[in-house]
Order: C-alpha cells, then structure tokens, then sequence
C-alpha cells in the first residue's frame, strides 16, 4: 500500500534510479553532484593561500600585514574573528592566531595587525622577515568573538589593551562603513600615547560618528595629555558612561588586563557570563595560576613518549602543543588558548594541568582527551596523536 502511494509521486522513478545507482557504484551520479561539499569549502576553507599585498607601520612595535587571496576569493567573516596562520620557523612548523582589523565589507583583503612580543617566534618572524609579495598560509576565520544580534545589546562597552584592539576596530570598521544601528563605547588602554595602534582613525571616527565613542585610558602620559589617565576602573567606566543597563561587555587583551578588569567589572554588577572574552594566547607563567602544584618548578623536566614510539624531554612550564611542535610533530590547531577544541590529543598515561576553565568536553574529560595546547606535564606521560 505504501509502495504504491509512493510510485505516484512525480520523480520517484528517476529518484529509485539514482538510489540504485548510489548502492551499486557507491558513488553520487547526479547533476547536483559536489555541489554541497564546493559550497561548504568555499565558505569554510581549512585552507587558505594569501599573499602579503602591503605592509603597513602602525607603531614602533606593531604593522598591520595586508592579505589577499591568492585565487582572487575570500571567505566571509564576522567582524572579531581571527584566521591561524601557519608558518615554518627555525625549521619548526608552527600556528598562531591574528584577529582580522579589517572590515567585513572590504572583502579584497585581510588585514592582521601583528604586534611584537619579546623573543617571540612568530611575531618576530612576521614583523622582519616577511615581504610584500611573500606567500602564507591560513585557515579560514574562526572564532565566536563577535556580535550577535540576539546575544547583545544594540550598545556594546569593549574594553581593549595592547593588540587586542584588532578585533574591535574591525567591529567598529564595519559598523561605520555600514551604517549598522550599533554604538560602540571603546575603552582603550595602554602604556603610553605612542603605543597605541590605530589611535588617530579612532579619534577620526569617535569625531565623525555618534556611535563611536573612543576613551583612551594612557598609563603614563606626557603633560600634554588631556584623556583619562591611569587604568581602565571601575570607576572611569562608571563616570564615562553613566548608567550600565542595556550594554553588552566585550574585553580583549593582554592576560593582566583580564586580571586587573574582570574584578573592576565585578565592582560595577556586571555578572561574567555575560562579559564576552577572547584570549590572545596560552597563559603566560602558568606556574603562577591557580591551582599548580607547588612542588613543581616551571623547569622540571619529563619525558613524554608519542604513539608507544618516539619520545623526547620537555619542561613542566611549556605547553605540550608548544613541545610536539618543537620535536618535529604537527598537531592541528587554531586559537591556541584552549577554546576552539582543535588540538585535542589523547592522554594515556601520566597528569598533566590544564588551566581552570578550560573548556575540555564532558566526554572528552572522561575518555582522556587533552587540549594540548594549555597543557603542561606534572609527569613523564604517554600520549596519542
Ligand atoms: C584569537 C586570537 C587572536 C589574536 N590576535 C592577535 C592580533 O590581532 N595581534 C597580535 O599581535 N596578536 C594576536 N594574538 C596573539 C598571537 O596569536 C601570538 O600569540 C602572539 O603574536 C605571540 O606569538 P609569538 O610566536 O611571537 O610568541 P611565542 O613564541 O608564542 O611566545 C614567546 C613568549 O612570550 C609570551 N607571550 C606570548 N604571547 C604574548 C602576549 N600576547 N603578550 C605577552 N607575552 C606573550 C609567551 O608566554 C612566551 O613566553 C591573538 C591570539 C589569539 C588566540
Ligand atoms: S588550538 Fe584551540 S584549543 Fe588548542
């Protein structure tokens, strides 16, 4: 009975066809074929190939590296998301992750705004090594730091230190650019005047447009400064903006900067969960966190033994991911601070800390899977890749 409602369907015989075609060949014979999949990777690339169209000089420290695609087309993104880019250095094949600073709607380019961390691989290697006309790799935009419509306010209060301005401009970029019903108070802070990156468009924009209200907050500056001075507080916040109700919280920057603002939060009722953060890397001394057994040093050395084969030497105060990649092995990864679950590894035998808050899946916890890249051997372990 119900085969022969089927049979009345228009298409059923070209449909019985093509099924039969599927289970003898195993293949997918029809027009539509690949379609699906060529949509999806155009969209979500795992790879890009890009080459360095400019080099801009931001600050002393910082240049913003102009990208474009090597096939003439970009995948979309959010403004806030970030791209890894995959490099080789001394020989080590590495990742690391960079913001997009520019807008959505400029979609002949990325732009990625590098700044300099001391006796830092990949940043160095960016900064004085790498040429207009030079190639890289990238995987596509990833990341959840971005605005969302049902999640947020119409007015957002984002707090930046250092280089994690570069999501925010690229959030403020497009708002401009677009015209979108959004207002943006950016707190930015910073040592000096000088450090500051994109300081001169920002006051530009903050003039020209009364969505974009820019508050510079300058640790030590000259006489000359007018601005507020001193740290981003509780206090500078509250005197700026009056009432908080109706403002979505953004913050991105340097590791201290969370330590110093979350509690000024804290101190204005703001409640965390709803404070959106993107980490700009693994933590620094992490045998300064919360919960790390006093009775290791940061140097203490153990032996981890890969695939019931190779093995090597690292210490207890560098992440694992940071180590494989170091002895010639390549795990994937992308944000490299624990969050997007990439560079997941299987923990056979030994203990390792990962940092509280680590966002590792239940079942991940149970079967033994690590994010290896804010990981960090208390033991001699064995592990799977
Ligand atoms: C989602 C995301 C977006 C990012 N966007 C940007 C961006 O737009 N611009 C940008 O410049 N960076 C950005 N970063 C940071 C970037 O990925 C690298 O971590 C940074 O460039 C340092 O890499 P490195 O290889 O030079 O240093 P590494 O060789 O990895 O580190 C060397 C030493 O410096 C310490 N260190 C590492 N990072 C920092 C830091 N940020 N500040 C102080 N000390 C540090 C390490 O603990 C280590 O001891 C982002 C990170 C993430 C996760
Ligand atoms: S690379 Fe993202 S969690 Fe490790």
């Amino acid at each position: 009975m119900k085969q022969e409602l089927l049979e009345q369907f228009e298409g059923y015989d070209e449909i019985r066809r093509e099924i039969e075609i599927s289970r003898k060949f195993g293949d997918d014979f029809s027009l539509e074929k690949g379609q699906v999949a060529e949509y999806v990777n155009r969209l979500h690339p795992s790879l890009i190939n890009l080459r360095v169209g400019k080099i801009i000089e931001e600050t002393a420290s910082t240049k913003t590296l102009r990208l474009m695609a090597v096939n003439g087309y970009l995948p979309p993104f959010q403004a806030g998301q970030y791209i890894s880019l995959s490099v080789e250095v001394d020989m080590v094949r590495t990742g690391r992750a960079y913001s997009i600073s520019s807008s959505p709607s400029q979609t002949g380019y990325y732009d990625i705004t590098v700044r300099r961390v001391d006796n830092g691989r990949v940043s160095n290697f960016l900064l004085d090594k790498v040429k207009v006309g030079d190639f890289l790799q990238s995987s596509g935009p990833q990341g959840t730091f971005h605005y969302h419509p049902i999640l947020h306010q119409k007015e957002i209060v984002c707090l930046a230190g250092g280089s994690g301005i570069t999501p925010f401009m690229s959030m403020i970029r497009e708002i401009t650019d677009r015209g979108l019903p959004r207002t943006v108070h950016l707190f930015y802070g910073s040592r000096t005047l000088d450090d500051m990156i994109f300081h001169q468009e920002l006051s530009q924009l903050s003039e020209q447009f009364s969505s974009i209200n820019y508050i510079p907050v300058i640790e030590g500056p000259d006489c000359e400064y007018k601005g507020k001075t001193g740290y981003i507080t509780a206090e500078v916040i509250q005197e700026t903006l009056g009432s908080l109700a109706g403002k979505s919280f953004f913050i991105c920057g340097p590791q201290a900067m969370y330590k110093f603002c979350l509690p000024e939060l804290d101190k204005l009722g703001i409640n965390r969960r709803k404070i959106k953060q993107e980490m700009f890397g693994p933590p620094i001394n992490i045998w300064e966190y919360q919960g790390w057994p006093s009775e290791i040093k940061a140097e203490d050395r153990f032996t981890v033994r890969v695939n019931g084969s190779k093995s090597f030497e690292t210490n207890a105060g560098e992440p694992l991911l940071a180590a494989l990649e170091d002895n010639g092995l390549v795990v994937p990864s992308l944000c490299r601070s624990g969050e997007c679950s990439q560079c997941r590894i299987k923990l056979v035998a030994g203990r390792v800390f990962q940092p509280e808050g680590t966002p590792v899946r239940k079942s991940d916890r149970k079967y033994g899977y690590i994010h290896s890249c804010v990981s960090y051997p208390l033991d001699n372990l064995e592990i799977l890749l």
